[in-house]
C-alpha cells in the first residue's frame, strides 16, 4: 500500500467538513473477534439461519448456547485495538463526526468514542421479547438458559437485531441522515454483504461523498463507489492515517 495513498486519504480527511466512518467485523478482527465472512467467518462454520428470530423464539435455549459461544465469550476477552483507537483520537480532535457500526462489540466505547451508531444494535443489554423492558448484560444471567425477564416472565433477547429483524430506531434514521450529510466517508472491515447496512455508503456516494476504503481484500465497494482503496489491515492503515494526521497537525502555524 503506497504512501502517496496515505497521503491523499489524509488531505482528504483534514479537508472534510463532516467526515464519519462506517464500520463492519473486520474492524474487530485484530482484537480477536471473528469476522462473519471471508476467513475465519463465523458463517463458514455457522448457519446463519440459527439467529433468525423465529429460530430464536422456537428454540431460546440452543440459541442462547450459540449465541454465547460465538459473541459473549469472544467480547469477553477482546480489547480495543489501534484502529478503534484511532477512531476515538480523530472524534476527540474533532475530525470525525460519527461512527456508524454494524458491530454490538462495544469496541468503540471502551475505546473513548462518543458519537456511535449501533445500526444492528449492540451486545450490552438484552430486552425482554414480551414488555419490552431492558436490562444491561450480568454475566449471572447466563447460568440458567434462557434469561427470562423479572418484569413479565418472558423470554429476553440480546438487544442486537437477528436475521428477520428491522433496524432499531433511533439508529436507522441517524445513519441515513449521516450519510447524507457527509463529505468524506471511512468505510472500514466490511464486506458490504448484508442489506440495508450494506446501502448506507452508495446513499453517501450518491451524496457526492469521497470514499476511502480500508480493507485486506476488495469489495463490493472497491470497483463501484470506492475512491481511495487503503488495502491493508485497520490496525495498520489506520496507525499509518493517524500518524501523519498528527504530523500534519504538528506542523500547523501555532502548533507548538
Ligand atoms: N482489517 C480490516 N478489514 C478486515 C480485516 C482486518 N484486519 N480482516 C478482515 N477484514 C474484512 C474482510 O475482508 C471483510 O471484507 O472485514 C470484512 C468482514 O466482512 P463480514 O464478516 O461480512 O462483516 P460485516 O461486513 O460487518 O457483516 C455485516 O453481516 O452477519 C451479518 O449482522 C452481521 O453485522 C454483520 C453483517
Amino acid at each position: 500500500m503506497t504512501d502517496e495513498l496515505i497521503t491523499m486519504a489524509v488531505r482528504k480527511i483534514l479537508d472534510a467538513q463532516h467526515l464519519i466512518a462506517f464500520t463492519g467485523a473486520g474492524i474487530s478482527v485484530e482484537s480477536g473477534i471473528s469476522p462473519f465472512r471471508g476467513k475465519g467467518g463465523l458463517w463458514t462454520k455457522y448457519d446463519p439461519s440459527l439467529l433468525d428470530i423465529r429460530n430464536f423464539m422456537r428454540q431460546p435455549i440452543e440459541s442462547w448456547q450459540l449465541i454465547i459461544q460465538l459473541f459473549y465469550n469472544q467480547f469477553q476477552h477482546a480489547q480495543p485495538n489501534g484502529a478503534h483507537r484511532a477512531l476515538a483520537e480523530m472524534e476527540s480532535m474533532g475530525s470525525l463526526k460519527a461512527i456508524i457500526t454494524q458491530n454490538i462489540d462495544n469496541l468503540y466505547q471502551r475505546a473513548g468514542s462518543v458519537n456511535i451508531i449501533e445500526f444492528h444494535g449492540n451486545s450490552r443489554q438484552l430486552i425482554c421479547t414480551g414488555c419490552n423492558t431492558v436490562v444491561p448484560v450480568d454475566p449471572a444471567m447466563f447460568k440458567t438458559l434462557p434469561p427470562v425477564c423479572e418484569n413479565c416472565g418472558a423470554l429476553l433477547k440480546p438487544d442486537f437485531i437477528f436475521f428477520g429483524e428491522g433496524i432499531p430506531e433511533p439508529a436507522g434514521t441517524l445513519s441515513f441522515s449521516e450519510m447524507e450529510t457527509a463529505d468524506v466517508v471511512l468505510v472500514i472491515g466490511t464486506s458490504g454483504e448484508i442489506y440495508p447496512a450494506s446501502s448506507l455508503p452508495v446513499i453517501a456516494k450518491q451524496s457526492g461523498a469521497y470514499i476511502i476504503e480500508i480493507n485486506p481484500e476488495s469489495t463490493n465497494y472497491t470497483q463501484s463507489i470506492t475512491d481511495c482503496f487503503l488495502q491493508g489491515s485497520a490496525v495498520d492503515i489506520m496507525t499509518r492515517l493517524i500518524n501523519e494526521i498528527r504530523l500534519k497537525i504538528s506542523a500547523l502555524p501555532g502548533i507548538n
